[in-house]
């Protein structure tokens, strides 16, 4: 973050949502790590959020607002949020793809641009964002940003898509806890299938891929790949 505020005067961030960041986002809010960066300067994203307001209890904007961006006063013009409780997703969808564009100066509909971290999560199934398993998120090709319907879940989600996730500078997966280990190995190990595994989608054009994994979750890891770290949520 701070090597892309010294080249460019900013940071492009995409935040994951679920509850595994939650601590990251309590450790990077608070001394010594807050001092380390000019938070004045880093354009906040959500790589999707589920569609509910933005105080629910299961907003990916609310637990990022309470770990993050209040402790740090975040400016507003700096906070990008996912309108996923419109009731028009399909619209709320082109809206933000529509503010990724004019944050970033470039044409919606033209190339996406390059965030320069985006930080994912990994669900037990292999789903990672709000792209799961065998929906159709998956299969965009053009859209930077959709509403994707989870039936697993019985409800929709916006979501960025593979179009605009793996054109970022840097994409970091954080992944903790005993019930991630058979989807990681699968992922990073496994055969190619990335309609059942939709985490094998993410593969950076020109940028880095970094995984933090926890003890707990690399236990099924035949070769490290990542960074295993240790991580008390
Ligand atoms: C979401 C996330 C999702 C999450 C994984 C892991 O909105 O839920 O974007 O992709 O990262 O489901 O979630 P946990 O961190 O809660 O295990």
């Amino acid at each position: 973050m701070r090597v892309a505020i010294g080249r460019q005067g900013r940071c492009t961030f995409v935040l994951s949502g679920g509850s595994t960041p939650r601590r990251l986002y309590e450790l990077l809010a608070a001394p010594p790590q807050r001092d380390q960066i000019d938070w004045t300067r880093v354009d906040l994203f959500w790589g999707d959020e589920r569609a509910v307001p933005p105080d629910h209890k299961d907003s990916n904007f609310r637990m990022a607002n309470e770990a993050l961006l209040q402790p740090l006063s975040i400016p507003a013009t700096r906070i990008h949020r996912m309108p996923a409780e419109r009731a028009d997703r399909d619209r709320a969808a082109a809206d933000y793809q529509a503010e990724i564009a004019r944050v970033f100066d470039v044409p919606a509909d033209g190339v996406p641009p390059a965030f320069d971290l985006v930080l994912l999560g990994l669900g037990p199934d292999g789903h990672t964002a709000s792209l799961f398993p065998r929906t159709a998120a998956l299969n965009e090709t053009r859209r930077w940003v959709v509403s994707n319907h989870v039936p697993q879940l019985g409800t929709d989600r916006l979501t960025m898509t593979r179009v605009i996730l793996n054109r970022a500078a840097c994409i970091m997966f954080l992944v903790a806890g005993a019930d991630k280990a058979a989807a990681l190995a699968e992922v990073l190990e496994g055969p190619a299938d990335a309609e059942r595994l939709p985490a094998q989608l993410i593969r950076p054009e020109t940028g880095r891929l970094v995984w933090l994994i926890d003890g707990a979750a690399a236990a099924r890891l035949k070769t490290s790949t990542g960074t295993v770290v240790s991580y008390a949520q």
